[in-house]
């Protein structure tokens, strides 16, 4: 593949701050990490219909559908899930810019990855979110039974069971999938948001 030259970045006339007056809102990103069946796309789902009811101009960004599209090239080796991670931060970063509150469900299991991520961000708008739940719980959820095809080699570099997930040191958030239920996973995001100003 050939870099290309002779690029130039060009400033976009409206800013964030001309968004988020006319939204009512700023932007940022709710990072979620965590295991498969941790409760990612879920909790995203949910907190995404609250926004929505609010008014917030909100989008999803959700592992197994970018999957299907934009990143339909990758699987699960180590290199390939740190490019698919990387794409969804650029394009995390695009929606930021354009003034919404986007909520990505991704594994992103490596900690370098989420951090590379983190860095194109400003202060305050990358937020790290960690659906907290133990293995055990994930396996037993199982609700693609992707576990259990792992568990039998039917699926290679399965995520908890033969490739790794490196837990976030300091996240803005933590949830306890496995002892909140939704709606209190919902409202402890929305708290945290209300106090970060992003809205009212
Ligand atoms: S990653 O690690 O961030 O690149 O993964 P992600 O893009 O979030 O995709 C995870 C979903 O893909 C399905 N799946 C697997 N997950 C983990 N490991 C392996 N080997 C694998 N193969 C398929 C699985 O449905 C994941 O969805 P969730 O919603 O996390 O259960």
């Amino acid at each position: 593949m050939t870099k290309a030259t002779n690029i130039t970045w060009h400033e976009a006339s409206i800013t964030k701050e001309d968004r988020r007056t006319q939204n009512g809102h700023g932007s940022c990103v709710l990072w979620f990490t965590g295991l498969s069946g941790s409760g990612k796309s879920t909790i995203a789902n949910a907190f995404s219909s609250y926004m929505y009811q609010q008014g917030i101009n909100e989008y999803v960004l959700d592992g197994d559908n970018i999957r299907h599209g934009l990143n339909k090239d990758l699987g699960f080796s180590d290199a390939d899930r740190t490019e698919n991670i990387r794409r969804i931060g650029e394009v995390a970063k695009l929606f930021v810019d354009s003034g919404k509150v986007v909520t990505t469900a991704f594994i992103s299991p490596f900690r370098s990855d989420r951090d590379q991520v983190r860095a194109l961000f400003g202060k305050g708008e990358f937020i790290e979110v960690f659906v907290d739940c133990p293995l055990d719980e994930c396996e037993r959820r199982d609700p693609k039974q992707l576990y259990a095809k792992a568990r039998r080699g039917e699926i290679k570099d399965f995520t908890g069971i033969d490739s790794p997930y490196e837990a976030p040191e300091n996240p803005e958030i933590t949830l306890r999938s496995d002892q909140l239920t939704i709606e209190q996973a919902v409202i402890a995001i929305a708290d945290y948001l209300r106090k970060q100003k992003i809205f009212e």
